[in-house]
């Protein structure tokens, strides 16, 4: 037992070793005002949720680089609000850039001193805000709060005058890319169902997606398996084109273009975003307009519109055919980080998290419930644990006073990174059957979150 104990302590990093090397990993990937999501040429450029992440986690070692890293993030923030989820760097070698997404030329709300693209991605924004103004004396916080609050409310209100149709409190999506969860398999069933091009069926069709798989850059720096396939690949290059024809004009787009989900995960975070937005604007003296209040009033009522009673699950909806996805996967757990859920509600979701078929896997939680027939263990957003979204969840959890589980998850995430940590670093996602590692290394957010986790309580 002793020499099993001693072994592992060996080869296994201690809290403070896994803080200090979470520091080193953030330290190495920082270009001075922003970072790239991770060291390697996949991401070369600046992402949108990947900046709060990282202020998230550099706001324990040094406040001033977090706050840097929030307010870098809205450099690029459109005249309409929209916070695009890439700023590009000057680095060419990237599948989908500024030629493809051409914004400063079609849009009159792109800026033109840098290129960007023309959607965003979770509004964390506001979260990292708060989390950093905790670190602050009454004086500072307030000078901050100050600041950020009008770029942060810009961005809900555009979200909530150009993609919220219904006005229901719930925002529409108009790219898989905007959830982050950019292949999740609830989103590939929209894609497919309504989005698949001309182009894409013939590729399909001819098999010349074999032949476009072997030109792909990413797969070049992660094996093709970890990543998105080449044909939703290419229906996600076509379905940028259709926002470049429409001009990023949201009114066009929500009338014609293919793609629009009401995705549970980006509206939860919404969700809690607005609570957030609210901490801030009472301690700045400032009073939430009228439409960002309407949309916390009404959020919670459509959330439940979301609820499934008879598979006791929560579901994105498929905004052009107006259906529930119904395909199970982690989101379903985020309801919980947006709001107070009812204790029935909780009942289902944590027999969910425990069910060893569905999400109870030895390094939760996966992102497909194990028994689907969309799970892969290795493939980006169908199967593996991402750090983020357990770090989203075990919030919720504590807020809604689970407390116990809260802390399971907590030293099951910390149990996962730390497996691997001295010999592989902190990897951008992970196999929840074994805890291998997958995707790119040296990823920024789950160094960042790690740190989170191991510095609080
Ligand atoms: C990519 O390049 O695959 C990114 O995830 C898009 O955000």
């Amino acid at each position: 037992m002793f020499t099993l104990i001693f072994g592992v302590c060996l080869w296994q990093m201690s809290d403070q070793e896994l803080v200090e090397a979470a520091k080193a990993t953030l330290v190495a990937n920082d270009r001075g005002e922003w970072s790239p999501p991770t060291s390697i040429t996949l991401y070369p450029h600046q992402w949108l949720w990947d900046s709060f992440f990282y202020a998230i986690g550099q706001r324990h070692y040094d406040i001033e680089r977090a706050k840097t890293a929030v307010r870098s993030a809205f450099r690029a923030q459109w005249k309409n609000g929209l916070v695009p989820h890439i700023i590009f760097s000057e680095a060419s070698d990237y599948h989908a850039g500024p030629d493809l997404w051409q914004t400063s030329r079609r849009s009159r709300h792109a800026p033109r001193h840098v290129e960007t693209t023309g959607v965003t991605q979770p509004p964390v924004a506001a979260e990292a805000t708060v989390r950093i103004g905790e670190m602050l004396k009454k004086k500072e916080r307030r000078l901050w709060y100050e600041e950020m609050y009008p770029k942060i409310l810009a961005w809900h209100q555009m979200l909530y005058r150009e993609r919220n149709p219904r006005e229901d409190g719930l925002v529409h999506l108009v790219l898989s890319w905007e959830s982050g969860m950019d292949n999740a398999p609830p989103l590939m069933e929209v894609l497919h169902k309504h989005a698949m091009s001309n182009r894409v069926r013939i590729m399909q069709l001819t098999g010349l997606d074999k032949w476009a798989e072997l030109r792909r850059r990413d797969t070049s720096d992660v094996p093709a398996h970890e990543r998105i396939s080449t044909l939703d690949l290419h229906a996600i290059y076509d379905l940028i084109r259709s926002l470049r024809h429409h001009n990023y004009d949201h009114q066009k787009i929500l009338a014609h273009h293919p793609f629009q989900v009401i995705d549970l995960p980006f509206n939860c975070i919404l969700m809690r975003a607005n609570e957030h937005l609210k901490t801030i604007a009472s301690e700045i003296g400032e009073k939430l307009p009228d439409d960002i209040v309407h949309a916390m009033r009404v959020a919670p009522h459509s959330l439940e519109t979301l609820w499934d009673d008879a598979t006791g699950f929560y579901y994105s909806r498929d905004a052009i055919s107006g259906e529930l996805i119904k395909i199970p996967s982690v989101s379903t757990f985020l309801p919980l980080y947006a709001t107070q859920l009812p204790k029935e509600r909780i009942r289902f979701l944590l027999k969910h998290l425990h069910d060893p078929k569905k999400f109870g896997t030895k390094f939760p939680v996966p992102t497909t419930p194990v028994e689907s027939m969309h799970f892969k263990p290795h493939c980006y957003w169908q199967g593996p644990t991402w750090i983020n979204i357990n770090w989203l969840f075990i919030d919720g959890l504590r807020r809604n006073g689970h407390h116990q589980e809260a802390e399971r998850l907590k030293h099951a995430t910390i149990r996962l990174v730390r497996k691997s940590a001295k010999k592989h670093g902190f990897h951008e996602y992970y196999s929840p059957l074994d805890g291998s590692v997958a995707g790119a290394p040296n990823f920024g957010w789950t160094a960042a979150l790690t740190l989170d986790l191991l510095k609080t309580t």
